[in-house]
């Protein structure tokens, strides 16, 4: 593994780099249309990102320390904090064969582990501000990849799907090893957030749980979530949007019957469904979290304002096409 000596701007070995002393890069969050945790067994999903980011700014340090300042707190990567970002860093040294120290911030403009990719949004952007820092111009893609390494690490069970829509932006159809962007469908997004943090590993182990004991149902329940999502990528080809709502209400009754809903996830659903959403379901591990909706322009505050008065935190936003990118 080569050490940096800073201040010096050469990186030996076969990289010959520029070293930039701060960079900040940022990467979206994302929503799942359809096919969360059916994912994690091989069915296809489709994720979008949304105009929600995460910024992480690097500073390269002369010391061979990592510290991480987010959400008003400072810590080192011997604690047991900031996981993603600390594993993020370890991967990318192992990848690059880089050794270097450096003071890491992040600022966000998504809920914690409430379903909205952050974790993967964190972790693109530190691998991607750490790349640009040492002039190493990783790819997006390979950023992506290197993500879901960090992700399996520490989950245990990860789909690529989070950190490649993080890293690459737009409305992504993957299944397995194959992806492609579909067009980004023109409507309003209302995310509701419950304040309630799970962890996505955890969920996944209950996942897995019901799907030992009862293989024969969760198999079909996993494979029918993944016809839906194959529906869904052909109605958002053909923009029969009002189909893309009804599939997510019949996809989200399928994540309910595996045991991640919650009540809370249910009555912010129902309320946006009340108040004309196209459609609403939960997003990413469940349990909590948060639930978006789409909609028509007409329906929007009727359905932010439902939201808000049952205690949700309320966002309206957009898809967005934009992935990782140097601020
Ligand atoms: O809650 P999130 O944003 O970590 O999403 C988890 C989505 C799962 O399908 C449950 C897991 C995965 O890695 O795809």
């Amino acid at each position: 593994m080569r050490a940096l000596s800073w201040p010096n701007q050469s990186v030996k070995g076969q990289v010959t780099a520029t070293i930039h002393q701060m960079i900040t890069c940022s990467a979206p969050g994302k929503v799942y249309l359809f096919g969360e945790h059916a994912v994690v067994y091989g069915q296809p999903a489709i994720a979008c990102a949304v105009e929600r980011r995460v910024f992480t700014s690097v500073k390269l340090l002369a010391s061979g320390e990592i510290t991480v300042s987010a959400m008003g707190k400072i810590q080192n990567c011997h604690s047991t904090e900031f996981r993603y970002i600390c594993q993020a860093v370890q991967t990318f040294k192992k990848r690059t064969k880089n050794d270097f120290g450096a003071e890491i911030t992040i600022k966000s403009e998504l809920p914690p582990s409430q379903g909205l990719g952050s974790s993967a949004a964190v972790t693109v952007s530190t691998i991607k501000a750490l790349s640009e820092c040492l002039g190493i111009g990783l790819r997006d893609q390979e950023i992506a990849g290197m993500g879901h390494q960090v992700e399996h690490a520490i989950q245990g069970r990860a789909s690529p799907a989070d950190t490649f829509v993080s890293a690459t932006g737009g409305v992504v159809f993957i299944e397995g090893t194959k992806t492609s962007h579909l067009m980004h469908p023109d409507v309003p997004i209302i995310i509701g957030a419950t304040g309630i943090t799970r962890s996505t590993g955890d969920v996944i182990n209950s996942v897995a749980r019901m799907k030992r004991d009862y293989p024969e149902i969760i198999n079909n329940i996993m494979s029918t979530i993944g016809d839906i999502t194959r529906l869904g990528e052909r109605k958002l080809i053909g923009g029969d949007i009002n189909n893309v709502g009804e599939l997510m209400n019949i996809n989200q009754g399928l994540l309910e019957s595996i045991g991640v809903g919650d009540i809370m996830l249910d009555k912010l659903i129902y309320r946006a469904r009340d108040e004309g959403a196209l459609g609403a379901k939960m997003t990413g591990a469940g349990r909590g979290g948060c639930m978006f909706a789409i909609a028509r322009e007409g329906n929007v505050n009727a359905i932010a304002e439902a939201l808000a008065r049952e205690g949700a935190q309320v966002f309206i936003t957009a898809f967005s096409n934009a992935g990782l990118r140097v601020e």
